[in-house]
């Protein structure tokens, strides 16, 4: 079947004539041309990124597509366990952190925890793990998240995002198994997978997640692949996502990742693209990721460059910074990276058990029911009236 591949040389030589475009002054003419409709490829989308000339609030201005206010969507995260058997050297869950305190669900759990999401309105959730070596902890994980995935469906959930890392062939089809199917073979439920290449700089993924064969994570190229694998399995949605702070280079991972969301979508896929900024984590040397301003950037370039194409940003986010991202993005996913978190009204946010700090850590009714007094539309989340 057909697997995406990338061609770094070409994109290197392509971002890099995007720089001397930019540093000629190329920019703004660029930009003046797009302002009155005309096309953008991809190279010129790297030069307007890289453009000092053209202020990012033009850019986010031009990028401005959700009505005002805005139709949104939502999901939030279900951390099934904390364990994992990769070695990303950003991640507090990375096998050989001793300082993270490991916790797995059980199936009551996972199952009062759908419940309690359901109650609170979520109509959208992520189901989360580590990835795992070949052997028993990886089926019983996967088996997990099959259950949960299982249970979502049944009790109402319209969105279900599987970020259980990247799966096999057979072990796509078994993961989908109790899941309805159109009479094409295609899903009939609206799941996604979600797996985020972090960079598509190959260097730059050695370096952080690994390059020992025995780690999960470390074949970039299964990695790269695994949405193709789950196309051939019926999926319809996908969810790419760079983790931006890796790779200093983000014109490259900009090109690289408009590549692969056109892909998808020739593929038949509805795509989600996640924005992550890198965050403190326990036991994790932290770098600091990229500058509010270059997210500002990178999101809205990539809402001029892929329109169909559906951002995604998290609580990872200051309030501050998700409001400004608000106009330019279609999905903003509220909740805890601990696992099995939530309560009926709040979350446990504790950071030694966490995969990651979060900067907003209020309850989800809040930073929704915000957007909602504002007159937004929120797919996925359906509140319970307040009593009167
Ligand atoms: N084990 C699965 C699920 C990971 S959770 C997998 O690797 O696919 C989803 C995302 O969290 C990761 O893909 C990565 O982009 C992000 N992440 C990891 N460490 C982080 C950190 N320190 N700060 C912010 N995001 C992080
Ligand atoms: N890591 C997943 C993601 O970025 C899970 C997630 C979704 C998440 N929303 C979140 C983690 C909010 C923490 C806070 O898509
Ligand atoms: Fe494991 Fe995913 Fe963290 Fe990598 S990013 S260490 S695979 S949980």
């Amino acid at each position: 079947m057909e697997r995406f591949t990338i061609d770094s040389d070409a994109i290197a030589a392509s971002r890099s004539r995007a720089a001397s475009a930019a540093e000629a002054g190329r920019g703004a003419e660029l930009f003046s041309r797009v302002e009155v409709g005309d096309g953008l490829d991809d190279e010129g989308i790297a030069t307007l990124l890289l453009a000092d000339d053209v202020a990012t609030e033009r850019l986010l201005a031009l990028a401005r597509r959700t009505p005002d206010p805005p139709h949104l969507e939502t999901f939030s995260p279900l951390y099934l366990s904390n364990e994992c058997d990769a070695e990303c050297a950003m991640c507090g869950m990375r096998r050989g952190n001793r300082h993270l305190v490991r916790e797995t669900a059980d199936e009551k759990t996972i199952d009062d925890q759908l419940a309690i999401l359901h109650r609170r309105g979520l109509r959208g959730v992520a189901l989360v793990t580590g990835e795992y070596h070949f052997g028993t902890k990886r089926r019983a994980m996967l088996d997990l998240a099959r259950r949960a995935l299982e249970t979502a469906l049944e009790i109402g959930f319209r969105h279900v995002l599987l970020n259980v890392g990247s799966l096999d062939v057979g072990e796509h089809e078994e993961m989908l198994e109790n899941v309805p199917r159109r009479p094409d073979g295609r899903l009939a439920r609206h799941v996604t997978t979600s797996t985020f290449q972090e960079t598509y700089h190959e260097d730059r993924y050695r370096r952080f997640i690994g390059a020992n064969p025995v780690n999960p994570r470390s074949d970039f190229e299964r990695r790269l692949q695994n949405f193709d694998r789950a196309t051939d399995a019926g999926m319809t949605s996908a969810n790419p996502g760079v983790l931006l702070g890796l790779n200093p280079d983000v014109a490259f991972e900009l090109l690289a990742l408009l590549a692969h969301v056109r892909h998808l979508q020739r593929r038949g896929n509805v795509v989600y693209v996640s924005l992550p900024r890198l965050r403190k984590a326990t036991g994790t040397e932290h770098r600091g990721g990229v500058s509010d301003d270059a997210l500002y950037r990178v999101a809205a370039l990539l809402g001029i460059g892929v329109p169909d194409a559906r951002i995604v940003i998290s609580t990872r986010e200051t309030p501050e910074v998700q409001r400004r991202l608000l106009p330019v993005i279609h999905v903003l996913t509220p909740g805890s990276p601990g696992v099995a978190p939530y309560t009926e009204t709040g979350a446990r946010f504790d950071l030694r058990a966490s995969q990651f700090k979060v900067l907003d850590e209020r309850p989800i009714e809040e930073i929704l029911g915000e957007l909602l007094a504002e007159g937004a539309r929120i797919e996925c989340y359906e509140p319970r009236a307040v009593e009167p």
